[in-house]
């Protein structure tokens, strides 16, 4: 018990088929859709460094160019931005190349995210490190962050986010079985069970503090729901004993949970987004807020 290893490396997976947004994702990556003018990816790339973790790991899929192009330098543009005094812009395209280099590991094939996960194992070696999924974006992230090193810190082993969800909505997420201890113990995880098999509505969304012995057990974790390798189903085995890689623990996490891969909550989370916006906001607010008028006369 007490201090652990820093969490050096974070893992994002983003090597899904993203069928749910085709055909927009045949060609380029769900976690490239923009949210505004920023593609989901680089919001979530952004939490990755703030929380503190220095060596970011992107997994890549089949239609990787976009990707990893928009995390490189694009010193054309930025002249041409230069030369025409867009400001603006330019201030924006140069936040990306404040970010730290980037490393990308390519998935084979979109086999789970579990499979995704294992790819990062050279990588990330024999150490714990996080998960951040590529296509939800979590606010306020800080906070939370600081609450699952917190518990990794005391008690190492691995500790995951959750979240209440409806009945309706449990068969769509990893559920998690606690124990009612502090911190909250992960006693068991059921991956999309049926709601009457649910052991309870917490539901686990995408941000993982993982110990390294997930690898090993998910180079033994067959495929599961949907015939992917989940990667709710290795962390079971991680919460069923204790003595393989430690404890499971979580945090329910008091946050909003933006899912960019799927069409409506993608559209809301645009629309949210872009009423905030200082140099937006308050234009498209006014504009919504006829346009909803004129939906109800
Ligand atoms: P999802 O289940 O939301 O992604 O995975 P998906 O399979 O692309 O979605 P649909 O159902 O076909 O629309 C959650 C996260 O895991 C990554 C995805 O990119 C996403 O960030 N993932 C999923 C992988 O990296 N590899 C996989 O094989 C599966």
């Amino acid at each position: 018990m007490g201090k652990q290893p820093p969490i050096k490396s974070a893992v994002i997976p983003a090597a899904g088929l993203g069928t749910r947004f085709l055909p927009a994702t045949k060609a380029i990556p769900k976690e490239m859709l923009p949210v505004v003018d920023k593609p989901a990816i680089q919001y979530v790339v952004e939490e990755a460094y703030s929380a503190g973790f220095s060596d970011v790991l992107l997994i890549t899929g089949h239609n990787k160019g976009a990707l990893v192009d928009h995390f490189l330098q694009a010193p054309e543009l930025e002249q041409t931005l230069h030369a025409r005094g867009d400001v603006g812009r330019l201030r924006a395209l140069r936040e990306l190349n404040k970010l730290p280099e980037l490393h990308t590991v390519r998935q084979e094939s979109a086999r789970g995210l579990g499979d995704a996960v294992l790819t990062a194992a050279e990588h990330v070696g024999d150490a714990p490190f996080a998960v951040l999924l590529g296509d939800d974006l979590i606010e306020p992230s800080e906070i939370l962050w600081q609450q699952m090193l917190e518990i990794y810190n005391e008690f190492g082993g691995s500790v995951l986010a959750l979240m209440e969800v409806s009945d309706s909505d449990v068969s769509k997420y990893g559920i998690a079985q606690l124990s009612s201890t502090t911190p909250l113990r992960v006693t068991d995880l059921v991956e999309k069970p049926e709601k009457e098999k649910a052991p309870s509505n917490l539901a686990i969304i995408g941000r993982y503090i993982l110990s390294p012995e997930i690898f090993s057990v998910l180079r033994h974790t067959s495929a599961g729901k949907g015939g992917e390798v989940q990667l709710t189903d290795a962390i079971a085995t991680l919460a069923r004993d204790e003595r393989i890689g430690g404890p499971v623990h979580a945090v329910i996490a008091d946050v909003r949970r933006f899912d960019t891969g799927d069409r409506l909550s993608y559209l809301k989370t645009v629309v949210e987004f872009a009423t905030r916006r200082e140099d937006l906001g308050r234009e498209f607010t006014e504009w919504l807020k006829g346009f909803t008028r004129g939906l109800h006369d």
